[in-house]
Formats: C-alpha cells, sequence, structure tokens
C-alpha cells in the first residue's frame, strides 16, 4: 500500500484492474449456459449478507467472489432466457465507458465544467430528438430511467399549462398505463383523483372516444384537463395506443401529449416500429428507456420535449454559488433541465456503443426481436392448450392456458420459470391471471425462443 490507501499504487490497480476483468469475460461468456434465475436459498444467502462495512479495509479477491454470490441467487435479467417483465441489457462497451468515465469522474450536467463529455451527451440527446423527427428547438435529458423521464414530462406539462394552483388540472392515461405514470402526477403534486383512467377498446389501446367523453365531461364538471399520456408499448401486454388521434385530439383540445416509450420508443429505430408508432413527433414529450430498448445498463433512461424551452421553464433555478459557470447555450446546462445537479456521464455510457457499433447494429437487433415475437406468437397459438387473446404491436406475447382458471395459470408459470433456460412473468389483464413473454434482450435469439416454445407447450400438455 502506499501511505495513502484509498489510492492503490499502480501495481495494485492493474492487478485488481485484470482479475475484475477476466472475472467479466468469464462472466459473459458463461453466461449463455447460466441459469435464467435462479432463487433457492437466496434469501438465506442475502441474510448471511448484513452486515457494517469494517473498520479495517481488506483483499480484493473476496469481492470478486461476491459477484459471483450474487450472480449465483438471482434472475438473470439481462440473459438470454430473460423474458420477464422489462428485460435489462448491458452492453459490454457501456461497462467499459462506465469505468472509464467515474475514473475521469468529469462533471457533465453543467457544460462548463466538461465542454466536450457535454458535448458529447448532447450527440447522443440530439440523436435522441432526430429519431423523432423534432425540431432544432427541442431538448432532452438522460434520466436515471423511464420513472424520472415520465416525473419531469408531467412536470413540464404541468408548468406550460397549468395555473400554480393547479389542483383542477386532470390528465388521462389508459387502463393500461404503468405505474410510473400515476406515481409521476402524484409526486408531481396531483391527487390520484386527478389521473383518469380512460376505458381500452378491446386490443387493449386507449379508447379515444371514451377520452374524448371523459374530457368533454370534465371541462363541464369545472375540471381542467391538461395531458394525455399514451403509451408506445405497454408493460402488461405491449400494445401501442393510437397516438396520431390522440395527437389530434390534444391539438384540437390545446393539451399536452405525452407518450411512454419507456418500454417500445427505440423499436421507432425499425420500419414496423415507425408505422405503429405513426404520428409520435407530433407529441410535446417522450420517455425512452436506453436501459430497455438500447440494451444499456440499468440508469440510463430519457426524456425528449419538443419545446425544449418548456422543459427548462419546469426544472430551472438558479444559484449565486453557479454563477461562474457557462450559460445555457447550444450545449445545454442538462441540469437546467431536470431534477438532478450531481450525477453519473450517461451519455457516455450510450455514446460508446453507438460509434462501436454503429445504429445498424440496434436496429436489426430490434427488428430481430420483432421477429422473434411474431415466431413465439405463431408458435404458441397453434398449441391447442393455450389462447393468445392479444396479437403482439410490438415484442410482449401474452398467453394462458385455454381450458385454465388463475391457479392453473399460476401452476403453468411456476413449471416454464423451473426450467431455469427462461424466466418468464404474469400479469393480469380483464380480471384474469396472464402469462407474459417479453422479448428485449439482445442476447435472446431465435434458438433461445425455440427452447422457449417447446417449454411452454410441454408445460401446457402437462397442465390440460
Ligand atoms: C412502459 C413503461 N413505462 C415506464 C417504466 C418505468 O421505467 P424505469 O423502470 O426505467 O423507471 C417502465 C418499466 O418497465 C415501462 O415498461
Amino acid at each position: 500500500m502506499t501511505g495513502y490507501p484509498l489510492d492503490p499504487s499502480p501495481e495494485q490497480m492493474r492487478e485488481m484492474g485484470e482479475a475484475a476483468l477476466g472475472y467479466v469475460i468469464d462472466f459473459l461468456a458463461r453466461r449463455v449456459t447460466a441459469p435464467a434465475s435462479r432463487f433457492e436459498g437466496a434469501e438465506e444467502v442475502a441474510r448471511a449478507h448484513v452486515e457494517p462495512p469494517p473498520d479495517l479495509g481488506g483483499a480484493f479477491p473476496p469481492l470478486l467472489d461476491l459477484m459471483e454470490t450474487i450472480a449465483q441467487h438471482s434472475a438473470d435479467n439481462a440473459g438470454p432466457g430473460f423474458l420477464a417483465y422489462i428485460p435489462g441489457g448491458g452492453l459490454f462497451a457501456s461497462s467499459l465507458a462506465d469505468l472509464l468515465s467515474t475514473t475521469i469522474d468529469r462533471y457533465v450536467n453543467l457544460w462548463g465544467e466538461a465542454p466536450v463529455a457535454a458535448a458529447i451527451e448532447n450527440n447522443v440527446v440530439r440523436w435522441l430528438c432526430d429519431l423523432f423527427d423534432y425540431p432544432p428547438e427541442s431538448r432532452g435529458v438522460l434520466t436515471s430511467g423511464g420513472s424520472l423521464a415520465n416525473f419531469s414530462a408531467i412536470v413540464a406539462a404541468r408548468k406550460a399549462l397549468l395555473p400554480e394552483n393547479f389542483l383542477s388540472g386532470t390528465l388521462y392515461v389508459s387502463e393500461q398505463v404503468h405505474a410510473s405514470v400515476t406515481k409521476a402526477a402524484m409526486l408531481a403534486g396531483f391527487p390520484t383523483r386527478n389521473v383518469r383512467a380512460v376505458a381500452v377498446t378491446p386490443d387493449l389501446r386507449l379508447d379515444v372516444d371514451d377520452l374524448r367523453r371523459m374530457i368533454a365531461e370534465d371541462r363541464a364538471g369545472g375540471l381542467a384537463p391538461f395531458a394525455v399520456v399514451a403509451s408506445a408499448g405497454t408493460t402488461n401486454t405491449g400494445a401501442v395506443d393510437p397516438i396520431e388521434a390522440c395527437a389530434d385530439l390534444c391539438a384540437a383540445e390545446e393539451m399536452w401529449l405525452h407518450i411512454d416509450g419507456a418500454y417500445g420508443g427505440f423499436f421507432q429505430l425499425t420500419e414496423r416500429g415507425r408505422e405503429r408508432f405513426r404520428g409520435i413527433e407530433r407529441a410535446d414529450s417522450i420517455t425512452l428507456d436506453p436501459h430497455k430498448g438500447m440494451f444499456l445498463p440499468y440508469g440510463t433512461g430519457g426524456l425528449v420535449v419538443r419545446d425544449g424551452a418548456k422543459l427548462r421553464e419546469a426544472h430551472f433555478v438558479g444559484a449565486a454559488y453557479l454563477q461562474d459557470l457557462a450559460a445555457d447555450a447550444d450545449i445545454p446546462n442538462f441540469a437546467e433541465y431536470s431534477a438532478e445537479l450531481s450525477r453519473d456521464f450517461r451519455g457516455l455510457r450510450a455514446w460508446f456503443p453507438l460509434k462501436l457499433h454503429g445504429v445498424s447494429a440496434f436496429r436489426e437487433a430490434l427488428d430481430e426481436k420483432l421477429d422473434l415475437a411474431e415466431v413465439l406468437y405463431e408458435e404458441l397459438k397453434a398449441d391447442p392448450n393455450l389462447e393468445l387473446p392479444w396479437t403482439p404491436d410490438l415484442t410482449v406475447v401474452p398467453f394462458r392456458l385455454r381450458d385454465g382458471d388463475d391457479q392453473a395459470n399460476r401452476r403453468l408459470l411456476a413449471a416454464i420459470n423451473a426450467s431455469e433456460r427462461v424466466f418468464l412473468s404474469s400479469t393480469v389483464v380483464e380480471g384474469r391471471f396472464t402469462v407474459r413473454a417479453c422479448i428485449l434482450s439482445h442476447r435472446t435469439h431465435r434458438d433461445r425462443i425455440d427452447e422457449c416454445i417447446r417449454i411452454v407447450r410441454d408445460a401446457a400438455a402437462e397442465l390440460a
């Protein structure tokens, strides 16, 4: 050790760094054959790890062992067999970017401190704006995830359209909306009754006629309808709300249209996605989650706003101790557009893979996921023991036993997950327990989906 234990010597850094990199490469090689999930004994192991930090430091190898203990007692959210909830990613290029960016540890949220870093993060944000044909005055921020992006969007809409006393303001979501939108409205100060749940059509998309009726009724009742949140892919079933019709209605009613594209937004890179999201460029704001559709590690969400000034008006508070820093300019002061001040350099985590692999690699991976969802849907639909009530808009494939109650479907899910080759989750649709497979990991390919089909069919036959 040097005289300053918090700063290891170059030799120590090399030894620890090489051991960590060795572990990473080995882990990634084993990932394909590793269990999709393994929870046996996990709670006991977790409890055995509850401890305060030691007063005196120890060695590095046990910390690497800890990674393996974590990995072996969990679901691999970013593995090829993970089809539950919304899969994660974790591109290797992003891991390297994180190591490098946390090492130089530059401050990116006020551009004057590290202009090149801020310009690179802004490249990512501009690319996101361009993806949705947003105009030059659009702005955006990288957030910690979709929840924070939805929160900032609702705060921006509230600030733009409602008076300071905003409690008569109402916003409209479909029954299928992600809970983070309701939470965002709550955190933005609205009573939950102001979040109006609009009915859905049989394909589980927001019913625009019901939306129109509710807005008219609420206006007549003295309320102030100000925003509609439509989903570019719901979490439950991947349904895409009728965005164009929502945009028409919002334009006529002078309301803010926010699109929650946390799950599905990046399918805009594909032809099929663009087709399904027609009209999305008319939305006032769009949530994206690069830690989903761009396969980045957790901690990377995004929000783009068509009129960027509105995002800034909702978030900017000046401070005397920041007066030496450069003013917001063509490179934005991201802190003035977001709820955060100090934070990680998220842009690099996205920029490295974009530069290393090119946009086309992402387009192809997402197209592959759409193809895989079609295969899974068609193959399961052909099984007489299963029913698939909804054709996937994107890559969520919901299904149930044709003649099974909720208990039987619960058993179906347990039997599928017991395979440890795939890991699926469930939801409730139309009051019924429904199993769903969501294909979004860049590591999931045709071989694993074929395996999934076999596992689901066998489990269904056993329970039929
Ligand atoms: C449609 C949708 N919106 C919002 C979120 C919340 O995003 P995050 O978990 O990144 O906060 C999710 C997460 O799964 C989602 O699927």
